[in-house]
């Protein structure tokens, strides 16, 4: 493809983004609000019966490269990831297996993560829960932000979970972090004015450039993104989302990033762990 069709269609994708933002200024008044029921449980916007995976929305080669394990890219961060889980590291001169056993005992994590952790009055991803593990109980140095072997290590603890359904926690003390997570998924922002929302919630199944928008859900990450040619963080993806707005991410590890990840666990309650899912 020469440059000129690639500019031709990042400006047809912006002129729809444009007419997005500006139906949703003019039908606000009725735009539809995440719920609250009777009970004072949160409702989402897209029933729970309704909720796809991303995976419904990529291509029949790409849903193969993903089940099936043995051609599915993203197991070479797996096969990684089990031989960092057995490495010694630090001043402890231990490895995440001498505490926590085989990979095989994180089977569940993965489904209820992000947690509130009463401790630390925080909320853990996996990311900042393997680095905790690292910096406080292994004596070593943080790893990089999505640097390979912290991919590799919460792809091979996500991977565990394949297959069990979503289940955060929000309620109790976690509840604050959900409702700020909310809000941010909510809140327009960027240049084009538009929120998560408008996007996953409002105009899923519909072509953006080369791309159909779908639901948004975040069941399948560390994923691999063939465009990317390599495997991402959910951080990752969301970056990209960010930048299509012409807006600045949360920072990684940031409170609003892991108030907005539980958000998005919880909207995905009931789909399935996929990780590593496939991505065009
Ligand atoms: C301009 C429209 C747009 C906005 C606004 C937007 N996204 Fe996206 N998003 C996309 C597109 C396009 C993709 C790639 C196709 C897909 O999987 O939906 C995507 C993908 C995703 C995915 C990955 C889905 C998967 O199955 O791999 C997640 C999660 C996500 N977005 C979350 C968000 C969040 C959270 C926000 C707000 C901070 C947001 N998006 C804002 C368009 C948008
Ligand atoms: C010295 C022992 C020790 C080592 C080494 C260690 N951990 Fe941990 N890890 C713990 C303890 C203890 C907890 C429970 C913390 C808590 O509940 O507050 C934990 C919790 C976790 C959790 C959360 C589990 C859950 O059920 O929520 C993950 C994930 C994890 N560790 C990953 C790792 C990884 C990956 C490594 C290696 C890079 C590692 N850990 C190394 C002791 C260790």
């Amino acid at each position: 493809m020469n440059k000129g069709f690639w500019q031709l269609a990042a400006l047809a994708g912006s002129i729809w983004l444009l007419a997005l933002g500006a139906s949703r200024i003019a039908t606000s008044a009725d735009e539809p609000r995440p719920g609250i029921d009777q009970a004072g449980t949160p409702q989402p916007s897209i029933p729970w019966s309704k909720q796809k995976s991303g995976f419904e929305f990529q291509s029949k080669s790409n849903r193969d490269r993903q089940e099936d394990l043995t051609s599915n890219p993203g197991m070479l961060w797996v096969d990684q990831g089990a031989t960092l889980w057995s490495k010694a590291e630090g001043t402890s001169g231990k490895s995440c297996q001498d505490c926590h056993g085989k990979p095989e005992k994180m089977k569940g994590v993965a489904a209820r993560y992000p947690v509130w952790e009463a401790t630390a009055k925080r909320v853990h991803d996996l990311d900042t829960r393997v680095q905790e593990c690292r910096t406080v109980r292994q004596g070593a140095e943080p790893l990089k932000p999505e640097s390979e072997p912290l991919l590799a290590l919460t792809t091979l603890i996500a991977h565990q979970s394949l297959g069990m359904s979503v289940a955060p926690a929000i309620d109790g003390a976690a509840r604050p972090a959900f409702e700020r997570g909310r809000a941010l998924y909510n809140e327009r922002a960027g240049q084009l004015n538009l929120s998560c929302a408008q996007c996953h919630e409002q105009s899923w199944g519909r072509r953006l450039r080369s791309e159909v928008v779908s639901q948004g859900h975040g069941n399948g990450y560390p994923i691999y993104r063939l465009e990317w040619q390599t495997l991402g963080s959910l951080h990752r993806r969301l970056r990209s989302c960010y930048l299509s707005v012409r807006s600045e991410p949360p920072a990684h590890g940031s409170e609003d990033h892991l108030a907005l990840e539980l958000y998005l666990a919880w909207r995905a309650t009931g789909l399935k762990v996929e990780t590593p899912a496939v991505r065009r």
